[in-house]
């Protein structure tokens, strides 16, 4: 079966440009390919972020992964920072790129740019280690948004370069895509939704019913704002009325308050399981930590047994 791995990090709360942007997918590809998915906590550590933050984000993304559809018979999930082969292969990684490759990445740039004060070497080798985190497991599929081709890219170069100087070992990384890979932000609709651009961009998979209607409420309805919200209700609403706002839109007549009471019920429809999935998975939180130990054992193995071979190709085994 083909091999398709991908990974989320645990800062901030999900949202939904995440579900639909990747999360969605992953629940949707686990019958088709054989499939990993992990908790990207060593990534955070490029961000200011205490131990306790840390763990309790983990632990809040995964009771939100399982809660959304991620199966642990399905599929192999774990923490990256169980599983020792992510930090090895990226350092073997960080000696083939050129540093220059790494100072074009938009997300570096970015990210340089949001935190000025802290400019550390790991926010430049990031795109190494995601590398590294796909290529352990000699993945070639991994489901992502759209601002994670450019390090799917850098892989593919890292790849290229790891198989020319040593031998022929890793496959070509190629993105899948969702049907929404770049939903726009609320309160920006030139922006992708994201945690970054703080809490009125995005609706998270946690939120109340009345934070919901608030948010929507205060979506900026441009022209791109009113096409985010009707994309949105297209995943989320009923097909005959989305049809029929869109038709309205297209001729002018679309009463943005009503599409937005409509988004927002429909939105609130569809997170009410989720979150009260959410509830019972934190009411047993052994059973939650005891679903990623398990999944680690199993990417251990892989890991393990793909490092071994990278060792000896490299001469230190
Ligand atoms: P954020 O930008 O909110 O911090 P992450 O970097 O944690 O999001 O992204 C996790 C996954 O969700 C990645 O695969 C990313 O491409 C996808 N993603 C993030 N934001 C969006 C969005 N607005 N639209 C579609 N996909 C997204
Ligand atoms: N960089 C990704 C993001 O910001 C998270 C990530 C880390 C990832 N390692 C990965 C995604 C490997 C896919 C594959 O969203």
């Amino acid at each position: 079966m083909k091999i398709l791995i991908s990974g989320i990090k645990p800062t901030g709360h999900i949202h939904l440009g995440n579900y639909l942007g990747a999360v969605k997918n992953w629940v949707d590809l686990q019958n088709k390919y054989s499939c990993s998915f992990f908790i990207a906590d060593l990534h955070s550590l490029t961000m200011k972020i205490s131990a306790q933050e840390l763990k309790q984000q983990t632990f809040d993304l995964v009771v939100d992964l399982l809660a959304m559809g991620i199966d642990p018979k399905k599929s192999i999930f774990f923490r990256q920072s169980d599983v020792w082969g992510h930090a090895e292969l990226s350092w073997i990684f960080n000696c083939l790129i050129p540093v220059a490759e790494l100072e074009r990445m938009t997300q570096f740039k970015d990210e340089s740019a949001r935190q000025p004060d802290n400019v550390n070497a790991g926010l430049l080798t990031y795109p190494a280690l995601q590398a590294a985190d796909i290529l352990l497991y000699r993945a070639q599929y991994v489901p992502v948004g759209h601002d994670q081709i450019q390090h799917l890219e850098l892989s593919r170069v890292i790849a290229r370069k790891f198989n020319q100087r040593y031998q022929k070992f890793f496959p070509e990384v190629q993105p899948v895509l969702s049907d929404s890979p770049r939903l726009m932000s609320l309160n920006n609709p030139q922006k992708k939704m994201s945690k970054s651009l703080g809490e009125a961009s995005y609706i998270a998979i946690r939120d109340k019913r009345e934070i919901i209607q608030a948010k929507i409420k205060k979506a900026v309805t441009d022209e791109q704002g009113v096409k985010n919200l009707l994309e949105l209700y297209s995943y989320f609403g009923d097909k005959k009325k989305h049809s029929q706002m869109t038709k309205d839109f297209s001729t002018g007549q679309l009463m943005n308050v009503k599409l937005k009471e409509e988004l927002s019920l429909a939105i609130i429809q569809f997170l009410e399981p989720i979150q009260k999935k959410i509830k019972e998975l934190e009411k047993n939180p052994s059973r939650v930590n005891k679903i990623l130990k398990d999944g680690a054992k199993k990417a251990q193995k892989i890991a393990d047994k793909n490092l071994k071979e990278v060792r000896k190709m490299i001469g230190v085994d």
